[in-house]
């Protein structure tokens, strides 16, 4: 069964598909999008070598003929050299500014494929293909493209949508356990910043989505969109709302910049680790239910993703270098830190209001924790 969630901003309305077989079947998806029966598909090293074949077929039973562009897999191919290889490779395999670029991959290939056709001839379409769980319910959706810098993650891009998503579930089956589990920080956010009652579906099916089920995977990332795509809606370039979204990732991408954005950490990990934080935090200034930090943590257990800094190997600075990072974030608006916190599971609100003395005892005892 496939699934469609349809996300209509005026004028740049799209679907996001979600179900079996998609990669197979994308030229009949994508044809109804195309002027002439051509397209240039942009993916990384490990993605290629599983799926590339199985979407040029896909493409070549509609009379849709592929040309493939393959970069090195991994975070740092979001960078300004990947990005000029990438614009100049489809400027060469002339796409023309009423062609259809697809980004095949996770989260890294969809950032940097975005931004390119984002700028590309003044902006052509894209498709996106996601790979990995976090690339499907979340990076692939709302229109977020960037590339990181030597001054930070994601500081250079642009908000430019894509014209479809195809989030094969199949692909999924071909992720390792960790970037599967990495996704899954994603996927239990949702939960957490604004649905009480997926969050106790995932505490029911979690597992078992996990460990195959495709009903279950298809079901968690079809509401994952859903809520992404109706915050989106409301909010589309970060004006407000949007920045629930960002549960966790103010502690997130402190830790991801003191382990150097390595493979100590992934951004999913870190996003996991940080709604942890954030909950314990909104417990101890009374907001939210004593027991739900604790509730969340058992969860993040029982699935054996990173719950605690505890979880993360090596060296960690102290909590006041953690607080400068965390300061660094460009979230950070008139150098307030701004937080997600919640009023109980499901009730994710923004704010500033958060004593600093609180952020550095609690980041204190997570640190002293791993002695
Ligand atoms: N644009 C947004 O709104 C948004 C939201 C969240 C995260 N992000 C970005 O997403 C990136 C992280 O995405 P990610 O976790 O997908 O990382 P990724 O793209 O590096 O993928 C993780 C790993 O899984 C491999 N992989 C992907 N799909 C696979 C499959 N089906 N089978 C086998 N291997 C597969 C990749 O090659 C890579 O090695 C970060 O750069 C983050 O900033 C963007």
């Amino acid at each position: 069964m496939i699934e469609t969630v349809s996300v209509p901003l005026p004028g740049r309305e799209y679907n996001i598909r979600v179900g079996q077989g998609l990669i197979a079947s994308a030229g009949a998806e994508i044809a109804p999008l195309l002027r002439r029966k051509k397209v240039a598909v942009v993916t990384d090293e490990n993605v290629g070598a599983i799926h590339l074949e199985t979407l040029r077929a896909g493409l070549e039973s509609e009379g849709i003929t592929m040309t493939a562009l393959t970069l090195p897999a991994g975070e740092s191919t979001k960078s300004w050299p990947h990005f000029t290889r990438t614009v100049e490779w489809l400027l060469s395999e002339q796409v023309e500014r009423r062609d259809v670029v697809v980004a095949l991959g996770g989260g890294v290939i969809g950032d940097l494929v975005g931004f390119a056709a984002s700028v590309l001839r003044r902006g052509v379409r894209f498709v996106q293909i996601p790979t990995s769980l976090l690339a499907q319910v979340d990076s692939s959706v709302g229109g977020k493209t960037g590339i990181n810098t030597s001054h930070g993650k994601n500081l250079v891009g642009a908000f430019h949508q894509p014209s479809l998503v195809l989030a094969d579930t199949d692909a999924l089956g071909t992720l390792t356990q960790r970037d599967f589990l990495a996704g899954y920080g994603e996927v239990i956010k949702y939960g957490l910043l604004g649905d009480a009652n997926f969050f106790e579906w995932l505490e029911e099916n979690a597992t078992k989505m996990a460990a195959g089920d495709v009903d279950a995977r298809i079901y968690a990332v079809k509401r994952s969109v859903e809520m992404k795509a109706e915050i989106v809606l409301r909010d589309e370039t970060e004006q407000g709302d949007r920045a629930l979204l960002n549960l966790g990732h103010t502690f997130c991408h402190a830790f991801e910049a003191a382990t150097g954005y390595s493979d100590r950490l992934l951004h999913g990990e870190g996003v996991a680790i940080g709604c942890a934080l954030a909950f314990e935090l909104s417990s101890r200034l009374g907001l939210c239910p004593q027991e739900d930090p604790s509730r969340l943590r058992q969860h993040l257990r029982e699935m054996g993703t990173k719950v605690d800094l505890a979880d993360i190997p090596g060296e960690l600075p102290d909590a006041d270098k953690l607080l400068d990072l965390m300061g660094q974030d460009k979230k950070v608006v008139d150098g307030q830190l701004r937080f997600i916190l919640a009023r109980g599971i499901g009730q994710a609100f923004v704010t500033s209001d958060v004593p600093r003395d609180m952020v550095r005892t609690l980041l204190q005892e997570a640190l002293d924790a791993r002695r």
